[in-house]
């Protein structure tokens, strides 16, 4: 038995979606315990592509049970919208479960976030716009609510009703929006959604532990990724949730002494989507390059990811944090075909060679990367299954890789399909 946590460990989309599908084979439990439906998780099984924003990737396994941890921020429309797409894809959803602890992202939590981002102007994060932070902020106000409250009509009428008010006050007085909320109508809309949620809803802290202690299998599937966590990442260039692995005890509710091992999912390059600084960026035809046959452009928003070389001074810095035992390798296959790969072992900044990630978010824009160069790789490797089969340029570049970044590799991923992974190593 064992509980595993899997992170992202750089700026998220680094193909968590894939690897969990990989790993839940063998999980009889997974839970989501971070974020919201700024994230996206494609998984390819055969020739069928799921993009899952909320439901842990496990649903597409006919047996195991997927949890929706308090951590976790709920929009319904989405969550309902998910799981119509799978029942039209004939995958049941009746191993579901929902903390009544998770807070619930309303019409005016999206409203606050682009009314805010306006407001900020050249300053703006880059969000999502889905409401993601506005929601966090409610929760640490103590004015959130949860979906406890959400399937209590009465709860939800009272509680609606003070936060509406609130939010059309900020919205007209302080960002000057002419956007206003109709408490009426999102009230309606809201218990329509309460009564198609209502079943879902369990303690998922007594379930994950109960499983745990029955010995059985657990996967906790981060999203975001490590430089976007809200204490760790680069502030305020971050998400408002905890993507880092410790929060998957306050976000499930389980205690650290539970967890066997954590995971960093890493791409073979980096990218970033949103604003903020990004010292190994390419501004040249390798970054476009990256961009096109890594298909970079963000599953919930469609908007193209900026692309880089693999910066093992945010791998450390992650290994760091996170205390990873291992890491997932993935999309190796999109270096395929150039000539030189490059790897950050340091940044020069200010006439010193920096091999720790500063905290300074002015230092580190003032960045340079320090690189070591591998030779490339032309052979396709998108049907290799072993990973002996690998180019040896490739095997080469990998092993670096693991050594720059301090952590061992456990799974490389050589294509988007299930089955275009390899694992060098038993994880559960
Ligand atoms: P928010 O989470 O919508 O508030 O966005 C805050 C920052 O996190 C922005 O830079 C987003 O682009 C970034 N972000 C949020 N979710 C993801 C994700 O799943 N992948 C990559 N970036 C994300």
């Amino acid at each position: 038995m064992s509980a595993i946590v899997l992170i992202g460990a750089q700026w998220g989309d680094e193909g968590k979606g894939k690897v969990t599908d990989f790993l839940a084979r063998k999980a009889d439990m997974i839970v989501r315990y971070q974020g919201g439906n700024n994230a996206g998780h494609t998984v390819v099984v055969d020739d069928r592509v799921f993009k899952l924003h909320l439901i842990p990737s496990g649903i597409l396994y006919g047996e195991k049970q997927c949890l929706i941890g308090n951590g976790v921020v709920i929009d319904p429309a989405v969550l309902l919208e998910e799981l119509d797409m799978l029942h039209q894809q004939g995958v049941a959803t009746d191993r579901l479960r929902i903390s009544p602890r998770a807070h619930v992202i309303f019409p005016h939590h999206r409203s606050i976030d682009r009314a805010e981002e306006e407001y900020k102007g050249s300053g703006k994060i880059g969000t999502t716009n889905r409401g993601i932070g506005p929601a966090y902020t409610d929760k640490a106000a103590r004015v959130g609510i949860r979906m406890a409250e959400l399937v209590d009509q009465e709860d939800l009428a009272e509680k609606l009703r003070t936060a509406v008010d609130f939010k059309n006050r900020q919205l007209a007085e302080l960002y000057r929006s002419a956007e206003q909320i109709d408490y009426t109508q999102v009230l309606d809309e809201y218990n329509g959604y309460a009564q198609k949620l209502a079943p879902y809803v369990a303690d998922v802290s007594l379930l994950v532990n109960d499983a745990i202690d029955r010995g059985q299998n657990v996967l906790f599937e981060g999203a975001q990724g490590t430089l976007l966590d809200l204490d760790h990442g680069t502030y305020p260039y971050v998400t408002s949730s905890h993507p880092v692995a410790s929060a998957a005890c306050t976000g499930a509710g389980l205690g650290p002494t539970k967890i066997d091992q954590t995971i960093g999912i890493a791409k073979a390059y980096i990218t970033r989507v949103g604003e903020g600084p990004f010292p190994t960026e390419l501004h040249d035809a390798v970054g476009a390059a990256l961009q096109e046959r890594g298909f970079e452009f963000g599953t919930t928003t469609g908007r193209p990811r900026r692309c880089g070389w693999y910066d093992a001074v945010i791998a450390r810095y992650a290994a760091r944090i996170n205390g990873l035992g291992c890491l997932a390798v993935t999309k190796l296959d999109v270096l395929t075909g150039l000539d030189t790969l490059k790897i950050c072992v340091g940044y020069e900044c200010d006439g010193e060679v920096l091999t720790e990630f500063p905290y300074s978010l002015k230092k580190l824009a003032r960045c340079k990367p320090v690189y070591r160069e591998f030779p490339g790789w032309r052979e396709d490797i998108t049907a290799v299954t072993d990973y002996n089969q690998l180019p040896a340029n490739a095997r080469n570049y990998l092993q670096h890789l693991a050594e720059l970044s301090g952590v061992p590799i456990a799974i490389v991923g050589v294509g988007p399909g299930r089955k275009q992974t390899l694992a060098l190593r038993d994880l559960f």
